[in-house]
């Protein structure tokens, strides 16, 4: 059995009830968590970037002030909306709903926070391998179903410290505020370990490593 299922039913489910409540009252979001990550790590040269599955545009507005042009591009017309009504007065950004792969111009930084599972793995990394210029960086945050004893570890510590990064991040406990729009999910099905090999294979020598607050991340830099 899981140990996600496991420790849902453990104690008749109290205990993962009892910490559901407690992520509630201090929630956070694990995928915008990662942004600091992607801004620590932007290729040297910014002409543009690509957010892959931009969402509601958070990401798209932060790397603005970074990069010469950014686009966000979506296939969700709600996120559009969201992602452009966030970008108002951000002349250097676009937002759109077009087949991404068929980006031109340069393109030093493509970004997919929590979006690779909605996709063709193999046949998105590739494009990404052949729309970033020499030297342009693949920045992505990654979900994946736990397979191995290593999968569940990671999955376990992300349990437990989920509530104390919820405490650190939103101290005080959470009022019921205006309804936030949901994005569109979808459960990711590539375990970690066969995402690595399809990753090594398209990106050799990426980086891709397992996180706390159930993601992982990947980083591979084209070379010149
Ligand atoms: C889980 S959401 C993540 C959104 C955003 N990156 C974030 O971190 O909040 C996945 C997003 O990918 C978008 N998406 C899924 N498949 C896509 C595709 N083929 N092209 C563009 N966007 C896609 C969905 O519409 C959704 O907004």
């Amino acid at each position: 059995m899981a140990l996600r299922t496991w420790t849902g039913e453990f104690a008749g489910g109290t205990i993962a009830t009892g910490m559901a409540r407690l992520n509630a009252r201090h929630p956070w979001s694990h995928n915008d968590h990662f942004h600091s990550w992607i801004l620590a790590n932007l290729p040297a040269r910014r002409r543009g970037a690509l957010d892959v599955g931009c969402g509601r545009g958070e990401l798209v507005a932060a790397l603005s002030p970074r990069f010469a042009s950014v686009r966000g591009n979506d296939r969700d017309e709600e996120m559009r909306r969201h992602a452009t009504a966030r970008c108002t007065g951000l002349a250097n950004v676009t937002i759109d709903g077009r087949s991404w792969s068929d980006a031109t111009g340069p393109i030093d930084l493509v970004t997919m926070v929590a979006v690779l599972h909605h996709l063709d793995v193999a046949a998105a990394l590739a494009d990404v391998r052949r729309l970033l210029k020499p030297g342009g960086r693949f920045l992505a945050v990654g979900l994946a179903p736990p397979r191995s004893a290593t999968d569940h570890l990671w999955d376990l510590a992300s349990a437990v410290t989920n509530p104390m990064i919820g405490y650190v991040k939103h101290p005080w406990p959470s009022s019921d505020g205006a309804p936030v729009t949901p994005v569109p999910i979808k459960d990711p099905t590539m375990p970690f370990d066969e995402l690595r090999e399809i990753v090594l294979d398209v990106m050799p020598g990426a980086s891709i490593r397992r996180r706390l607050g159930f993601r992982h991340t990947i980083a591979w830099t084209k070379p010149s």
